[in-house]
């Protein structure tokens, strides 16, 4: 009877040596089979009582190794299916090239705010920047605009209280930089200003400007002239013309606009141009020698001129942008438009 025993249980161990499956039933057939609740094993254990007292040992050795090799035979099985699986996934071409990340765009305000910086910087001028938030002499007062002068209606502002307001251009930061440095003074102040429009295609509540301003001794219009004439030809392109049409302004005497030649018609006539061939594009003029002695600047001996330009106006006509309103929306379709460009 014991070599009987000893027998099926060498038949048993080699069955589960041999063991293969193919998939997850089989798998489970298996652990039914040999280490389920009812498993094929098991009946084995009491047999011992049949096995004769000298191989007793030996026996229950054969079927303590029997119930071992099942345990282990299972995870190995497990492990084979669990690999054959990820084999079957797809794996990637690894070489081929990858999709750039979106890294985004500069917004074309930034753009163009980036250039005029640039250009300006190269002929001497520096930054100087002030607060979006200002007072009536800052914005008005030292700037030539008398208390209740109506001057001071050409800009529709934002007042916070009777003392401050949103400021209404960036002229204010010429009145800044005057206070505090002497001359030769050379500076552009690029910055947010704020004016109480009605949101349109041509207005918005608020835009961007860029401030000039050069005092020293003996600026003359033909140096405001010949700046803004090197400006335009690094900003458009190299045969822009120029000319300039007087106009008003509290804070220079004598003012003028400053239109350049429309890059879209080369002055034949369009919709951009309003068929006259010209394009406004920024405000200028000799600082008025009461700015000067407002800030304590001597007027007899210094000379100044200052100009004041939008960035939106500037950007439309380098883009051809119909409508301000699109540079405050966000929508990724407009602003993804720009990012081939690198500044
Ligand atoms: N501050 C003016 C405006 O916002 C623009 C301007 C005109 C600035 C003439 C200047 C200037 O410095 O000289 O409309």
């Amino acid at each position: 009877m014991s070599q009987e025993l000893f027998d099926k249980a060498n038949e048993k161990l080699s069955e589960i040596e041999k063991y293969a499956v193919n998939n997850a039933e089989e798998l489970e057939k298996f652990r039914i089979a040999f280490l389920g609740s009812k498993n094929t094993i098991k009946p084995l254990f009491g047999q011992i009582r049949h096995v004769d007292a000298d191989r007793k040992k030996e026996y229950g050795q054969l079927v303590n190794k029997l119930k071992q090799t099942a345990e282990a035979k299972f995870t190995q099985l497990q492990g084979q299916l669990a690999q054959s699986a990820a084999a079957d996934i797809e794996v990637p071409d690894l070489t081929r090239p990858v999709n750039a990340d979106r890294i985004g765009s500069r917004h074309p305000l930034s753009i163009i705010e980036g250039k005029i910086i640039d250009i300006f910087s190269r002929i001497g001028f520096s930054l100087s920047e002030g607060p979006q938030i200002e007072d009536d002499w800052h914005n008005f007062t030292a700037l030539n605009f008398p208390p209740n002068h109506p001057a001071r209606d050409m800009q529709d502002t934002f007042f916070l209280d009777k003392e401050l307001a949103l400021r209404t251009h960036t002229s204010s930061v010429q009145i800044r930089h005057m206070e505090n440095n002497e001359p030769p003074i050379r500076v552009i102040s690029p910055g947010r200003v704020f004016r109480n429009e009605t949101i349109s295609a041509r207005a918005h509540c608020q835009f961007h400007q860029v401030e000039g301003l050069y005092v020293d001794e003996g600026v003359s219009f033909a140096d405001l002239k010949q700046t803004l004439y090197y400006f335009a030809r690094e900003m458009f392109e190299k045969d822009t013309e120029i000319q300039f049409r007087p106009s008003y302004f509290p804070f220079t005497e004598i003012s003028a606009e400053m239109d350049i030649s429309c890059l879209v018609c080369k002055k034949e006539g369009c919709p951009v141009c309003k068929h006259t061939g010209w394009v406004e594009i920024l405000g200028c003029g000799m600082v008025d020698p009461n700015v000067l002695e407002n800030c304590n600047i001597d007027s007899e001996k210094y000379t100044g001129f200052a100009f004041g330009m939008g960035i939106e106006r500037i950007t439309m006509l380098k883009y051809r942008i119909n409508d301000l309103r699109l540079y405050f929306e966000n929508d990724v379709r407009f602003l993804e438009q720009f990012s081939h460009i690198i500044p």
